[in-house]
C-alpha cells in the first residue's frame, strides 16, 4: 500500500526529532497536586517552576467555586459555535470584565490565544473574503522574536515579503526604520509584538510602538493598526496587572491576551474599539465556526479577573513581586548569571551550553523540582538557559529550596 510509504517518511521524522533531542510528546503526566500544590508525576511531588499561574489563581477556592456554579447553570460544555446557540450570558459577562479591565469598548473571547492571532491576523491583514472592503495592500511588521501564534497568524493570512517586514527585537528605531521606507507604498499597516517575550520576560515597550504608529500614521492611506498580544503580561505585570501597555504608558489598537496564565484559567481574547470587535466577530473564523470556551472555563476566567482587580489581587501582585525580588538576589548572590534582567516572574538563567542546562533541568528533575531549559533553536547558540517562572503562590522556604537545589545540581553538571 503506498499509503505505507508516507507512514515510513513519518517514522523517519520522528526518529530526526528524536535524534536531534528536541522531542517533546514525552509529556510528564501530572495526577494531582499535594496540599501544598505540589504537583504529583510518578507518586513523587513536585515543586512548580515552571507554570504560567504567576499568582497561583488555578487553585483559588473563588476560581473554582465560579467555574462549578457556571458548569452547573449551563452545563459542561456550549453546546454549539457562538451564533448558533453557544453564547451563554457568562460569555458576554467574561467579555464585559476584560473590556473594563482594559479600558476599552468591547472585548471578544477566543478558545485560545493561538486561536485569537490567527483570526486577528488574517481578518485585519487580509479581510475575510475576496469581496470584502478589506484588501491586501497592508504591510505587517513584526518583531523578529514574536510568539509562534503570531507568526502563524501572519502566515495564515498568506503574506510574505514584500508585505511582510521583521524589525530587530525590541528595536523601535528599526521599527520606525520599516515604516519610513514603506510609507506611500502600502494602503495600511499592522504593527504587532508580544508584549512580555515568554523566553526571557522581557518587557516590549508599548508607549514606543504606539509612537511609531501615530508618527507614521498619516504616511499610509488606512493608518496604522496596533496589536500587542500580552498573553504573558495581562493579570501579573504593571502595577495593576494590566501589563506592558501598563509598564510603558502605551495603548494600542487591540490588545489580545490568554485567561490560560495570569488568571489562572483557559481561553483567549482582545479587546478594543466597538467598530474593530464588531467586524472581528463578523469574520473571525475561529470565532464563528469554533466552539467558544466552556461556561465553567468563562465563569473561571470572569472571576479570576475580578480577582486580580480587587485587594486581594493586588496583594497577591506584590507578593509576586517580592518574590522575584527575592529569587534573582539569591541566584545572584550564589552566582548563577541572568541572561537578561527581568522583572517579570519569567527569569532566564544563563548556562550557554545545551548540554549542562539539561543535565541541570534534569538534576533538579531528580530533586523535585520541575524547570525547563531551553536551546537552540528557540534561543540563539551559547544562549541556552533555564527559564524559572516564579509565582506569588511560592513561598520563601519553596525558593529557598530551589536555589539550594539548583545550586547542588549546577556544581554537579559543571556550571558553577
Ligand atoms: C505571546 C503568546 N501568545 C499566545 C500564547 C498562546 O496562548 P494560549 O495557550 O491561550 O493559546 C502564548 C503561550 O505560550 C504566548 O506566550
Amino acid at each position: 500500500m503506498p499509503k505505507k510509504n508516507f507512514y515510513g517518511l513519518l517514522e523517519k521524522e520522528i526518529e530526526r526529532i528524536d535524534e536531534s533531542r528536541t522531542s517533546k510528546r514525552d509529556e510528564k503526566v501530572i495526577s494531582g497536586f499535594t496540599p501544598e500544590k505540589r504537583a504529583i508525576i510518578g507518586g513523587k511531588p513536585y515543586l512548580i517552576f515552571n507554570s504560567n499561574d504567576y499568582l497561583g489563581l488555578r487553585h483559588h477556592p473563588t476560581v473554582k467555586k465560579a467555574e462549578t456554579e457556571a458548569s452547573e447553570t449551563y452545563g459542561a460544555g456550549p453546546g454549539a459555535v457562538r451564533f448558533i446557540s453557544g453564547t451563554m450570558q457568562i460569555h458576554k459577562d467574561l467579555e464585559g470584565t476584560a473590556a473594563d479591565f482594559h479600558g476599552r469598548e468591547d472585548a471578544m473571547a477566543f478558545s485560545s490565544a493561538f486561536a485569537a492571532n490567527l483570526a486577528v491576523l488574517h481578518c485585519i491583514l487580509k479581510g475575510q473574503s475576496r469581496t470584502s472592503l478589506i484588501d491586501k495592500d497592508v504591510l505587517v511588521i513584526s518583531d523578529e522574536l514574536n510568539h509562534r501564534s503570531i507568526i502563524d497568524g501572519i502566515r495564515v493570512a498568506g503574506l510574505d515579503k514584500p508585505n511582510k517586514a521583521i524589525h530587530k527585537h525590541m528595536d523601535y528605531g528599526d521599527l520606525e526604520r520599516v515604516l519610513e521606507e514603506n510609507a506611500g507604498k502600502f494602503k495600511r499597516a499592522l504593527i504587532v509584538s508580544d508584549g512580555i517575550f515568554s523566553m526571557l520576560g522581557e518587557c516590549g515597550d508599548v508607549g514606543k510602538i504606539q509612537a511609531a504608529a501615530d508618527k507614521y500614521d498619516d504616511k499610509y492611506e488606512e493608518g496604522i493598526i496596533t496589536v500587542i498580544d500580552d498573553s504573558h503580561g495581562v493579570g501579573c505585570f504593571g502595577a495593576t496587572g494590566r501589563g506592558c501597555e501598563e509598564a510603558t504608558n502605551g495603548k494600542c489598537d487591540v490588545i489580545l491576551a490568554t485567561f490560560g496564565k495570569g488568571f489562572g484559567s483557559d481561553g483567549g481574547y482582545i479587546a478594543g474599539d466597538k467598530t474593530m470587535i464588531d467586524y472581528l466577530r463578523e469574520s473571525a473564523a475561529t470565532y464563528i465556526y469554533s466552539n467558544p470556551i466552556s461556561p465553567g472555563t468563562a465563569g473561571a476566567a470572569n472571576a479570576s479577573m475580578k480577582i486580580v482587580d480587587s485587594p486581594e489581587g493586588k496583594e497577591l501582585l506584590s507578593k509576586l513581586n517580592s518574590n522575584i525580588e527575592y529569587f534573582k538576589n539569591k541566584m545572584k548572590e550564589t552566582g548563577f548569571v541572568f541572561a537578561v534582567e527581568s522583572d517579570h516572574a519569567i527569569q532566564p538563567i544563563l548556562i550557554g551550553d545545551a548540554a549542562k542546562s539539561r543535565a541541570l533541568t534534569d538534576g533538579l528533575f531528580e530533586e523535585g523540582i520541575l524547570v525547563t531549559n531551553i536551546s537552540f533553536p528557540v534561543v540563539q547558540r551559547g544562549r541556552d538557559e533555564i527559564r524559572v517562572q516564579i509565582s506569588a503562590a511560592h513561598s520563601k522556604e519553596d525558593i529557598d529550596e530551589f536555589v539550594e537545589k539548583a545550586t547542588r545540581c549546577a556544581k554537579e553538571a559543571g556550571v558553577l
